[in-house]
């Protein structure tokens, strides 16, 4: 047992390694022939396109140096997230690629089958739930259509667009994109809340093709990814492990102890660097509303931990002098107790963690290794539960005459 005890989180410890070193995703960076039958109109004078990071979104452009304003020409296709969904493209003339302030251009079917476009000024109240309505936006926009591929699913836009350089810097245009599941009443609804779709954002520069984003969002996410799950999800638990099983396998209780509040000490260390990390995280302003249970768990798990670690000065100390039995009795009560948070705190870990990985979605392997790793940690945690049962059996045969 012991070689278990002391390999398992060296091999962890490898496992959650090259999960770092191998989850930058390779960036795409030329068009699918998506537009090719859309060939007419815009369409054909495109001469840039670029795929986007998100939502198998794809952006043409062209633009041509015509005073006082720029004029581009863009075609934007994407696969609503649902039949009868929309597809939406804007610039934010602000500071941020963010929804709030976009000037968009949206498309939706109607029921009988043909294609609506409008531009939105999408504002604070739009995110607050408002009613999405037509209106006219600064921009000029010329020769709106919208199309749809029976073939694909993908609907299409396609505009001329007159840009005023002094608001809108071709070199740097911060723009957006969303798709959505449903139109009611010429009413584009909400889209989902996944990552992906407040990850459709970014700055990019016309003249070359190339598109900007900070990068320090998603290292943020796969660290508070990785940190939790070895923290929260593997120290404490095998922590729970050796202290559970410890007193039947030796007699040198001390240093099995030392092992127990050092494996929970590191756990709760690298897991509340982790839920530091998630807090960071939740302070931006698209993810407030979103992700409830996650969040909530996450605080409770915190404070039970936290309650757990004080437990290194608030266990009931053994005395000689007074009553022995009182401190004896004390002493079982707060084991209980001890154990019974324990347990309560691996139980929430372990659903916090599927709900993180339902969040992030990092490729199917690395969920599939934490569902191995718990397995194996509930066989150890089986095998020596029957190990102390057949051992109590026993003791109970020797003792009986
Ligand atoms: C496409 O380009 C051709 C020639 O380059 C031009 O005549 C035509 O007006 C352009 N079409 C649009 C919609 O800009
Ligand atoms: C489809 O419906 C819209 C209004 O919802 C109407 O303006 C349009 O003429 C209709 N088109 C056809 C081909 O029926
Ligand atoms: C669009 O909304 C912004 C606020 O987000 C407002 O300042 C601007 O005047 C609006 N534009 C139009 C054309 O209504
Ligand atoms: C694209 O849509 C426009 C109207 O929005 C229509 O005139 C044109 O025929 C459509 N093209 C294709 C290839 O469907
Ligand atoms: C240039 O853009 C500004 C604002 O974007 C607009 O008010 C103006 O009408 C445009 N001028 C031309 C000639 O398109
Ligand atoms: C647009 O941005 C580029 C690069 O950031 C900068 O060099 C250029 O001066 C800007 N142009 C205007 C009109 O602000």
């Amino acid at each position: 047992m012991a070689i278990t005890m002391v390999s398992s989180p060296a091999l962890v410890f490898l496992v959650v390694a090259s999960f770092l070193c191998t989850s930058t995703q390779a960036q795409r960076s030329s068009c699918d022939n998506s537009f090719s039958f859309f060939e007419e109109g815009i369409a054909g004078n495109v001469t840039h396109c670029r795929k986007l990071r998100t939502l198998g979104a794809e952006l043409g452009w062209s633009y041509r140096n015509t005073t006082p304003n720029v004029t581009v020409n863009i075609v934007f296709s994407a696969i609503p997230s649902a039949a009868g969904g929309w597809v939406a493209w804007g610039l934010n003339p602000g500071s941020k690629p963010q929804m709030v302030g976009t000037r968009a251009l949206i498309a939706f079917r109607r029921a009988n089958g043909t294609l609506e476009m409008n531009t939105y000024n999408l504002t604070r109240d739009t995110m607050l739930g408002c009613k999405l309505q037509p209106s006219p936006i600064e921009v000029q926009v010329r020769n709106m259509q919208a199309n749809y591929s029976e073939e694909t699913g993908a609907v299409t836009m396609s505009a001329a667009l007159s840009l005023d350089p002094s608001t809108y810097n071709i070199s740097e245009l911060k723009h957006v994109w969303q798709v959505g599941s449903s139109v009611v009443d010429q009413v584009p609804q909400k889209h989902r809340m996944r990552l992906k779709n407040f990850d459709s954002f970014e700055i990019i520069d016309l003249t070359t093709g190339r598109g900007f984003r900070d990068t320090g969002l998603a290292k943020q996410r796969d660290a508070h990814g990785v940190l939790s799950v070895f923290g929260w999800g593997i120290l404490l638990p095998i922590g729970v492990i050796v202290k559970r099983y410890s007193r039947n396998i030796s007699k040198n209780q001390e240093v099995w102890f030392m092992l127990h509040v050092s494996f929970q000490i590191s756990g709760y260390t690298v897991g509340i660097t982790a839920w530091g990390i998630g807090l960071a995280l939740m302070s931006n302003s698209w993810h407030f509303n979103t992700f409830k249970g996650h969040r909530t768990i996450g605080i409770i798990i915190f404070c039970l931990a936290t309650l757990q670690m004080m437990a290194l000065w608030l266990k009931p100390s053994k005395t000689n002098e007074g009553d022995t039995n009182t401190t004896d009795r004390r002493r079982r009560y707060w084991g209980v107790y001890h154990q019974l948070v324990g347990y309560t705190l691996i139980t929430l870990i372990t659903v916090n963690i599927f709900k993180g990985f339902a969040i992030l979605r990092p490729p199917p392997v690395w969920k599939w290794m934490y569902v191995g790793l718990l397995a194996a940690l509930s066989c150890v945690a089986f095998g020596l539960e029957v190990a102390i049962w057949v051992k109590q059996c026993r003791n109970a045969k020797n003792s009986s005459p």
